[in-house]
């Protein structure tokens, strides 16, 4: 699948039109691949992964099997929310795999970035197959693979988790119906699906998650830290109207503390990172301004909420130099 390069007669998806056309081809593609056969489906709960499922859904209705795994590496509050938009408000076939000791056990003490990437992809895969060994029937595993993960795992820039392709001695047949996409065009043909603004724009969020942003050797201290500093980042850029207007946005905490003060005594702690960029297709980045005055009430409510943050750092990089995550 990898090697399928997008041809270049292939129009960008930018209205209804297209997007309805690409809907249909690709209903009818799945069907023909599916046939009366069960899906699984990695519903992380992102844009790229919503989207298959709501082209899914559509094609093969309850044949489709999602399963959302907590690997312990979701944003605030997001497991909740795919349970509740997918498993109450859409109905899908909804199965929901508690992971998290799992995925840090494997990542304790693992500093480098392609090795923790690699560890979370396959051990993804480990739970999706004991999922559908307690199944019937399932032989296709479906993925939000989308076309710059396949360019920039061709060139060797990432490994991304989607690109790694199968262990040997599994049988799934992969189902990847927005792999030639852009982001720009999943979001279009989201909408036209039908899925919830909010949903369809909301910003794109790394397969191994946290995972990349918790930078180095993963801890369950740090991991918390960055967890609840990128909640107070997200509610504070929901509630100055930069939510819709910037693309991606996010913390990373280092894996190292400095000197600090706090009630007159000595605070080690570590920085927050904050990154805000501009992309359309994510292969190139620009930095978005935000108001110092916003910057300020941010670091102050970080470095005062989070337990062992004692430092608010701003990352000014675009892509390329500084690719968008940090690992
Ligand atoms: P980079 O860091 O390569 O990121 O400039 C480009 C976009 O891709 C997201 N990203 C990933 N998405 N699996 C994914 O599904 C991954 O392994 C992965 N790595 C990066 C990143 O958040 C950005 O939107």
């Amino acid at each position: 699948m990898q090697d399928n390069i997008r041809p270049e007669s292939m129009a960008r998806i930018n209205n209804p039109e297209l997007a309805a056309a690409f809907i249909n081809e690709q209903v009818e593609a799945i069907q023909k691949q599916v046939g009366d056969k069960k899906v699984l489906l990695a519903l992380s709960g992102g844009v790229d992964s919503s989207v298959v499922a709501a082209l899914l859904i559509k094609a093969i209705g309850k044949q489709l099997i999602c399963v959302h795994v907590n690997h312990g590496l979701m944003r605030k509050g997001e497991s909740e929310q795919v349970i509740e938009v997918f498993g109450k408000q859409m109905d899908a076939n909804l199965i929901y795999v508690n992971a998290e000791d799992r995925f840090l056990d494997k990542l304790a003490g693992i500093a480098d970035p392609e090795q923790k990437r690699k560890i979370i992809g396959n051990e993804f895969i480990e739970v999706f197959s004991e999922e559908a060994e307690k199944l019937e029937g399932v032989e296709f595993l479906a993925q939000g693979t989308i076309y710059p993960d396949i360019l920039e795992s061709k060139d060797g820039v990432k490994a991304h988790h989607n690109v790694g392709g199968l262990p040997n001695g599994m049988t799934f047949q992969l189902v990847e119906p927005v792999m030639l996409l852009y982001k720009d065009e999943v979001r279009v043909v989201g909408e036209a699906l039908g899925l919830p603004r909010e949903m369809v724009y909301r910003q794109p969020f790394p397969g191994p998650g946290l995972g990349v942003r918790c930078l180095g050797a993963i801890t369950r201290d740090r991991l918390h830290a960055l967890r609840e500093a990128d909640a107070i980042l997200r509610e504070e850029f929901d509630k100055n109207g930069l939510a819709g207007k910037v693309w991606q946005y996010f913390i990373s905490v280092p894996d190292f503390k400095s000197v600090g003060v706090r009630d007159g005594k000595r605070y080690e702690g570590w920085p927050a990172i904050i990154r805000a960029v501009n992309t359309t297709d994510a292969m190139t980045a620009t930095i978005e301004e935000i108001p110092y005055s916003l910057l300020h009430h941010i670091t102050y409510r970080i470095t005062h909420e989070v337990e062992g943050i004692n430092r608010v750092v701003m990352d000014l990089t675009p892509k390329p130099i500084g690719t968008i995550e940090w690992e």
